[in-house]
């Protein structure tokens, strides 16, 4: 608890560009979550260095997030928005329960074999232990919940794991977090395969739609978008791309899945297409204006970095001092 709030925890890595599955499934629902709790929001920077980045293009891309967050809502006087890597304890921490955390629980990570098997060529130890700095990230703030996108479910098990077994050899040092997962919009699909989820990295653009598409992109992308066999507008596990659109169309403009199958029942699939992009439109447009507003405004971003940096790391180091005790790790002399 901080100010008698529940914690919450959460990031975005900073590679790639965010798509809708970012924004429906972690980012729309935090700015509800804004007041209610008292958050932290990581651009996770070193997160992203498991994959070779390009050193401009990277600074700029982790300043932009940090960016995105505060256009999308996110109160940076009330929250505190700051980058993963200017809070060093995330590192130590890091370090620290990667010698509680056994080689068989990250050999078991569904996302590090996916990812293994994309960069063949470059399967770094980070990639491996890239859930452990995850654990780290969110056991330093002693968040109560974590809101995630389902992809995120597994990272979220072996931070619990992490926790209880730290706390059941040294007492209670951290709070066991609970993951989040938003009632909708938690697993958005590929618009060209919605089997799988809409991710940054897939290579067939046409997939994702990304948070800075511009309009005639998104319509686009949402009429080439794979529907299924049939012309009914109905949500089933036997209709995956017309479900997600369903979903993508009631997330973005707030109705429920039935609403949705009843205002369109008769409408046939390329009419259907037409109103999910114009849905996406008109959510994403207010983002973007804001967006491009905020990136003029250097200072009052420089302001918001330094402020909130200093805050992260004050809890941080709060924490990391009483596992480095309990630990037995020798204190400095004061
Ligand atoms: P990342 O950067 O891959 O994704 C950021 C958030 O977006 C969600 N998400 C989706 N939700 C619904 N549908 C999709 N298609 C979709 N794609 C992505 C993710 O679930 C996530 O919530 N490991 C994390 C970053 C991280 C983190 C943390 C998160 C590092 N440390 C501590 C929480 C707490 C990641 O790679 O997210």
């Amino acid at each position: 608890m901080i100010n008698d709030k529940k914690v919450l925890y959460s990031g975005m890595q900073a590679t790639g560009n965010l798509t809708l599955g970012n924004y429906l499934g972690a980012l729309k629902n935090w700015v509800t979550l804004n007041e209610e709790y008292e958050c932290f929001w990581g651009v996770m920077d070193l997160h992203s260095l498991t994959v070779r980045q390009v050193p401009a293009d990277f600074r700029k891309r982790a300043r932009n997030l940090l960016v995105l967050y505060i256009a999308a809502g996110l109160n940076p006087e009330k929250n505190c928005i700051y980058f993963q890597s200017h809070v060093s304890a995330h590192a130590e921490l890091s370090w620290l329960l990667s010698c509680y955390t056994y080689m068989g629980e990250l050999n078991r990570m569904t996302q590090f074999k996916d990812k293994a098997a994309k960069h063949a060529d470059n399967i770094n130890a980070g990639l491996f232990t890239y859930p452990v700095l995850m654990a780290a990230d969110i056991l330093l703030y002693q968040a109560d919940f974590v809101p995630v996108g389902k992809d995120q479910k597994q990272h979220l098990e072996i931070t619990r794991d992490i926790a209880e077994r730290f706390n059941s050899i040294y007492g209670e040092v951290f709070t066991v977090p609970e993951p989040y997962f938003g009632k909708t919009g938690a697993n958005i699909m590929s618009l060209q395969d919605p089997t799988r989820k809409m991710s940054k990295s897939d290579e067939n653009v046409n997939g994702s739609i990304f948070l800075m598409d511009d309009m005639d992109t998104i319509v686009r992308k949402c009429k080439r978008a794979v529907t299924d066999s049939g012309n009914e507008i109905r949500y089933g596990e036997d209709k995956p791309g017309i479900s997600n659109l369903l979903e993508i169309y009631g997330v973005c403009t707030g109705k429920s899945i039935e609403e949705a199958e009843k205002e369109f029942s008769g409408v046939g699939y390329g009419d259907f297409k037409v109103a999910v992009a114009e849905a996406v439109i008109s959510m994403l447009k207010p983002l973007q204006e804001e967006y491009a507003r905020l990136l003029k405004e250097k200072d009052y971003i420089d302001g918001i970095i330094k402020a909130n940096d200093e805050k992260a790391a004050y809890f941080a180091n709060k924490t990391l001092r009483k596992v480095k005790k309990k630990l037995g790790l020798t204190e400095k002399p004061r």
